[in-house]
């Protein structure tokens, strides 16, 4: 049994960082500013070695630079994405493994939101860090990706075990649910919008969520179920065509 900890960072106004230990050795996902993961390691008695982005957005490296110069941390991503991460000294490719003490991360590309979006699956600890590709109830909104290539993506990190626990960038999920709601209105996301509120009430974050609860609720994942296909126009449609329809209803919502 590995002691991997976990621990979520908000940051900016919307933002979720990861910090993840072992014993007195740390790494950070997606520091979106350093002040933040700075307070954090230095309560817990923490050292920085590793910042792991997920894509190039600013709220997703902003804190590289400063935490590395800090800390003399070494800053992995996609190699693809090299000249957009800055200070990268780790270049990463899909299906690579990364190590941090034992515990093996893999690489996973999930294109859409940006070209070079990519995943961190830990399959020991059963948990996959997500960026912006795939959120609670939602996925990212394509900036540099097709609607095929998002489907896909979401395919990959669907095909992951059900009990998996996604964590993903941002804290989008009250506003997901409510288009979720307006497509596929039914008992379950009324209870889920209930519970979420539950939590954001008390400034709980409703990250992390689960592979079998995204398949259960999240839209964009069912883009390939018929009675989906039959809200959205026939369920004659490809899953590629539904996926598109909810995308580009989500980017008007
Ligand atoms: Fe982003």
């Amino acid at each position: 049994m590995s002691n991997l900890k976990i621990d979520i960072i908000p940051c900016l106004s919307d933002n979720y960082s990861y910090v993840l230990s072992i014993g007195k050795d740390a790494l950070v996902i997606d520091p979106s500013e350093a002040l933040p993961i700075i307070k954090f390691l230095e309560k817990n008695n923490l050292k920085l070695k590793y910042i792991l982005n997920t894509h190039h957005h600013f709220d997703h490296v902003g804190g590289n630079l400063e935490l590395k110069n800090k800390y003399s941390a070494l800053i992995a991503g996609n190699e693809k994405d090299k000249e957009r991460i800055p200070g990268i000294d780790i270049l990463l490719n899909e299906s690579e493994k990364f190590y941090f003490n034992n515990s093996e991360f893999e690489i996973i590309n999930v294109p859409g939101h940006t070209s070079e979006c990519i995943a961190y699956y830990i399959k020991s600890e059963n948990v996959v860090f997500t960026g912006d590709a795939i959120f609670s109830l939602g996925c990212g909104r394509l900036f540099e990706g097709s609607p095929n290539d998002m489907w896909n993506s979401i395919c990959k990190i669907k095909s992951l075990p059900d009990n998996t626990l996604i964590y993903c960038g941002h804290e989008y999920t009250a506003s997901n649910a409510k288009f979720v709601q307006s497509i596929n209105d039914n008992d379950q996301i009324k209870l889920k919008i209930i519970k979420i509120k539950e939590l954001r009430e008390k400034n709980i974050p409703t990250v992390p969520t689960t592979i079998a609860e995204e398949k259960e609720l999240n839209i964009f994942f069912q883009a390939n179920q018929k009675n989906i296909k039959s809200l959205l126009s026939d369920n004659n449609i490809s899953d590629e065509e539904a996926f598109t329809i909810i995308r580009s209803a989500k980017d008007t919502f």
